[in-house]
Formats: structure tokens, C-alpha cells, sequence
């Protein structure tokens, strides 16, 4: 039997363990929360910094906060000017990218970037430098993966013998994707396996031989040897990795197959996930209706959540794929193609929200989005008949997925009800080149790549990633000065910025990253914000957000990430270059 004596002892000692780890101070906390174990989790951590910006309405600034369990407990200033002297860094609540696609990027960083590739021959060398580090790509069972090329460049639609060329890429499967994602370029072994002639696919083009857009590419698809899930497990991690980078802690991911669901339920449970996903579900036939499939998924957690669904209005402006009311100014004789018949895409609409989901439609051209706010309106009155249409959204909160050109009287509905568009500010950047062309001018100026107009909906920014890089202070630069992120500029080469009136505030386009995100996804409780009870996410900045000048801004890069009181990137300083 113990003397009373020991257990005192003991029982001081454990005391005195407690306090410190529930007031470590400024030296103590960095050695806590590194700690391998799980201890700290169970006790209240303080953290400070030189400001805190917290997002939240009762308390819009600090300079410290409490962490517990993975979430905020306190926020306050700091007690004491020990704490003060300490601290360094400027605190942002965690970035969310409310549109991008999780896999693909993880897929693209284990693919050759052909992004700003400038000519052929510049393609061609990229493949090259690629395959020699990479030596069994495009073998039958590991196609060689890239995207990025544009044939705006090439003058004309590359075709599959293009990549034919030099000893080591004879008789490769080569599939290249285009760079919005909405065609495919391949090779003459990829073109071997598929039918001859090649089917008509409703909503497909096959504008070259070798290229496949929109619902054609899934002639191709059906070949495609998937990769295994250790490659796809490889790719979230990869992925994530990128992100955190960015300082994001949460994103939406626009088009997740039941099969993937599976695997991000799966992930998720583990200490490395360090993204928590909104998932839109995404049938393996699109635009069909499988909730059966998506109840097989394991259940939702606090860093993977499946609620809403995405279907698909049209395709992409780039390759004339996006549905116009009427035709495009460059191409007289089309006004794109719609995916889906307005019939389908209203009956979808109703069975997936009358089966609990949140539904997200693609939409980008004016047709599209017309048809998005039709079938809206009908799902609304169906769920609530007794109740009015921007009540009843505000409780599903529907959402449009791209909402790029809008005809002015679709924004006056869209603003009546309340739909959420969900808007990539750096898509205006990239398209700005050539969307007047495409739409002429009329129609750029009243319907095209709104942002200011459609503030009042809480617009959730993202950056359709891997479409676009998933840095998120490019989108804010783009959203902001309405110029490329690249170079800086408009496209008439000045600094005006591209229909500027369109431009929002570095507060506004925060506030596009963080708050609007977690309502569009059901998480304005826990995500977006310093707050007690939230989620224990944040973002460590070198200066405040609002001190950085525009130029300094699209390239500036963050110190720390942390999700969930863990720190999950920190910016590489001299001590990690030495080692
Ligand atoms: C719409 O598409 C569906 C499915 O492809 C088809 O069965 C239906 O006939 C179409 N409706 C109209 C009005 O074109
Ligand atoms: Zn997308």
C-alpha cells in the first residue's frame, strides 16, 4: 500500500502537469503540440499571435485563442506582456475553395503540366522530359496522363498522330486533357481500342481526330485503365499536401462517383487527411438519379461530409460547349450544346432534393443557367408548397455551380430567390481573353462573370482546381482587381482591370473563401471563423491580409496551416534548409 506521502506526491505532480498543459505560455505550447501523442488533445491549448482576424461578428479581432479536442474554445486578447513579446504572425480563419476537384489534382501532380505550354514543340518537349523520369508511363496499363494544352496555341485542334513523334513516343497511350477539362487529346494506340466509326454522342463533339469534348469523352473513358486505389490514395495525399500549402483547410469537391465516396469515407478516419471535403455526389452516369449508391458510403465525419449532388447543365466556353440562349458571336452557326434536356435536368432536381440533397448545377451559359433557375423553382415549390421560394432555398440552398453568363433577367430571378452561385474568379481571369470574342460585346458587358452584382448572394469563391491553381490569394487577386494573376495585367494589357465594375474588396473576396463556403455547405456552425465551438482551423500569415499591396498579394505565400489544432504545413524557414 502506497504512503499517504507518495500519493500527495503523485497527485501534485499530476496537478501541476495539467496546469502547464492547460496554460503552457508562449515556450511551452510549439513543444505540446508537437508532442506525438495524444495528450494535448484532451487539454485547453493557448495560442497567440500578433493579430487575429476571426471572421466573427461578436469579436472581429484578438490576439489569442484557446484550443481544445480540435476545436475553438476561447478567443481574447492577450493577458499578460510575456504573451505579447512572444507571438509573431498574423492569424486568418482557415481558406475553403468552394469548387475543385481533389483527385484530378492529385492526378495532375503526378502528371505532365502542360499548363501555358506555348507551341507543339514545346508539348512535345514537355512529354519528353516527362517520360524520361517516368519511364513505364504509357504503358496499356498506366496511360501517360497531362493536362493544360490549349489549341488556341496550336492555331488549329491537335490531332493524334501529333503525338507521334521522336523514338520513345511511338505506340504510347498518351490521353491529354484540355485545359478547362472539357475535351481530351490522344494518342493513335488510345484511338485503337475505341469502335469504328465512332458513335454520335448526344452532347459530344469529336472536333479532330484525337480529340473528344464533353459527353464524347466517355468513348474514351470506358478504356481507361483506372489507376489503383494505393495510386488514388497516393493522389489525395499529394493533393492535399498542395492545398494546405495554400493555407486551405476545407474544400468542395464538385463531382465525386459513388466509388471514391468509399474511398474518401475511408481516408477520412485517418490522421493525414488534412482537408475536410464537402463532397457533391456524381452518378457514374451523369445526370441520372442513384441515391441508392450514395447510401453505401460510410457516414459523414468532421473532415468528410456528403449531403448534395452535382448535375450538369452544358460544358465549357473555351471549346463553344457552353449553352447560349443565342449563338456565339465567333461561331454564327452554334450556341453550344446543353447535356441534358430542361425536362430531365427539372425531374432531377426534384427527385434529388426531395430525397434530402443539396443540389448543384453546373451551369456556364446563359441557356444553362436559365434552365438551372427553371428547375430550381420547380424543386422549391415541390419541397415547400406553403412556403415562398427564397424561404424554402434558404434552407436547401441550391446552388449554381460556375454561374458565368447570365442573362440579366435570370440575375433578377437568381437575386429573388436567393440561389448561391458558386464563382471562380480566377476563370474570368483566363477567359477574359477571348470571352468578348466569343460573346460579343453586348452580352460581356450585362451577363458575363458577374462578381459585384452577385454579392448580395454570398457567392462562394473557389478555384476549380486543377482547372486553375488552387492558390487562393490568385483568386483573391483576380477577384479583386479583375486582372491575371500571371502577369498582372488586363487583357489590353493595362491595369484597369477587365470590366472592373465587377470588382470586390479583399474583405469581400475573404469572405468568398471562408464564410460563404461554410454556408453553402451546411457548416456556417463550425467553419470560416475564430469562434468558440468551431472548428480549430487556421491560417498564419506573415502580415495582415489588409497590408499586403495588390502586387505583393497574388504571389504571397502562407507561414502556417493548421486544421483542426494540429499544424499541418509550415513555410520551409532557414533551420529546415540547414537539416
Ligand atoms: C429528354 O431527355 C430524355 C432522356 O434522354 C428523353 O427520354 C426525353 O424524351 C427528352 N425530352 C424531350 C422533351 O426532349
Ligand atoms: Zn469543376
Amino acid at each position: 500500500m502506497p504512503s499517504i506521502g507518495v500519493v500527495v506526491l503523485l497527485s501534485s505532480l499530476i496537478t501541476l502537469v495539467a496546469v502547464i498543459y492547460q496554460n503552457p505560455g508562449p515556450y511551452l505550447t510549439p513543444i505540446l503540440a508537437s508532442l506525438p501523442f495524444a495528450i494535448p488533445q484532451f487539454f485547453e491549448q493557448i495560442y497567440c499571435y500578433n493579430a487575429v482576424k476571426t471572421n466573427s461578428e461578436s469579436l472581429p479581432h484578438a490576439e489569442c485563442f484557446s484550443v481544445k479536442n480540435g476545436h475553438f474554445k476561447r478567443v481574447f486578447s492577450a493577458e499578460s506582456d510575456i504573451v505579447r513579446e512572444a507571438r509573431t504572425g498574423h492569424v486568418i480563419p482557415g481558406l475553403w475553395d468552394g469548387h475543385g476537384h481533389l483527385l484530378q489534382l492529385g492526378e495532375l501532380k503526378n502528371s505532365v503540366d502542360l499548363f501555358g505550354a506555348s507551341s507543339m514543340s514545346e508539348v512535345h518537349e514537355r512529354l519528353i522530359s516527362y517520360k524520361s523520369l517516368h519511364k513505364t508511363a504509357g504503358n496499356s496499363e498506366e496511360w501517360l496522363r497531362g493536362v493544360g494544352w490549349d489549341q488556341a496555341v496550336f492555331g488549329q485542334w491537335p490531332v493524334a498522330s501529333d503525338l507521334e513523334f521522336g523514338s520513345e513516343f511511338k505506340d504510347l497511350y498518351v490521353m491529354l486533357d484540355r485545359i478547362d477539362v472539357h475535351c481530351i487529346w490522344v494518342s493513335e494506340k488510345v484511338l485503337s481500342l475505341l469502335p469504328n466509326p465512332l458513335p454520335e454522342i448526344p452532347g459530344g463533339e469529336i472536333p479532330a481526330k484525337g480529340v473528344f469534348c464533353d459527353n464524347a469523352m466517355d468513348i474514351v473513358l470506358q478504356h481507361y485503365p483506372e489507376p489503383s486505389s494505393e495510386r488514388k490514395t497516393k493522389f489525395i495525399k499529394d493533393a492535399m499536401r498542395e492545398l494546405n500549402k495554400f493555407g486551405i483547410v476545407g474544400m468542395h469537391d464538385a463531382g465525386v462517383t459513388p466509388k471514391h465516396l468509399k474511398l474518401y469515407g475511408t481516408l477520412s478516419q485517418k490522421e493525414e487527411w488534412s482537408v475536410r471535403v464537402y463532397a457533391m455526389l456524381e452518378c457514374e452516369v451523369r445526370n441520372t438519379f442513384c441515391p441508392e449508391k450514395a447510401i453505401e458510403v460510410a457516414s459523414s465525419n468532421d473532415k468528410f461530409y456528403m449531403r448534395s449532388v452535382k448535375l450538369f447543365a452544358d460544358g465549357a466556353l473555351g471549346s463553344w460547349g457552353s449553352a447560349m440562349i443565342e449563338p456565339y458571336s465567333d461561331k454564327e452557326t452554334s450556341s453550344g450544346s446543353l447535356l441534358v434536356n430542361a425536362t430531365t435536368l427539372t425531374r432531377l432536381a426534384r427527385e434529388w432534393s426531395g430525397a434530402g440533397y443539396q443540389v448543384n448545377i453546373h451551369a456556364i451559359g446563359d441557356l444553362a443557367n436559365r434552365l438551372a433557375v427553371n428547375a430550381f423553382e420547380e424543386a422549391l415549390g415541390n419541397l415547400c408548397p406553403d412556403a415562398s421560394l427564397h424561404e424554402c432555398q434558404s434552407k436547401h440552398r441550391f446552388r449554381i455551380e460556375h454561374a458565368q453568363i447570365i442573362h440579366p433577367d435570370d440575375q433578377h430571378r437568381i437575386s429573388q430567390i436567393g440561389i448561391i452561385p458558386s464563382i471562380q474568379p480566377t476563370h474570368a481571369t483566363s477567359d477574359m481573353y477571348y470571352a468578348e470574342s466569343r460573346l460579343g460585346k453586348d452580352r460581356t458587358l450585362k451577363e458575363a462573370y458577374r462578381m459585384r452584382s452577385l454579392l448580395p448572394l454570398n457567392p462562394v469563391f473557389g478555384s476549380d482546381f486543377p482547372v486553375e491553381p488552387a492558390n487562393v490569394f490568385e483568386g483573391i487577386y483576380a477577384a479583386v482587381t479583375r486582372r491575371s494573376p500571371k502577369t498582372g495585367l488586363d487583357p489590353a494589357g493595362g491595369t484597369d482591370g477587365w470590366y472592373a465594375s465587377e470588382t470586390v474588396t479583399v474583405q469581400e473576396a475573404l469572405k468568398g473563401f471562408t464564410l460563404n463556403p461554410a454556408f453553402a455547405a451546411f457548416l456556417e456552425d463550425k467553419a470560416g471563423k475564430i469562434e468558440p465551438g468551431a472548428y480549430a482551423d487556421w491560417v498564419v500569415l506573415d502580415k495582415p491580409l489588409e497590408a499586403f499591396d495588390m502586387e505583393s498579394l497574388r504571389k504571397a505565400n502562407v507561414k502556417e496551416t493548421w486544421v483542426g489544432g494540429k499544424r499541418v504545413y509550415h513555410r520551409p524557414g532557414p533551420e529546415d534548409l540547414a537539416t
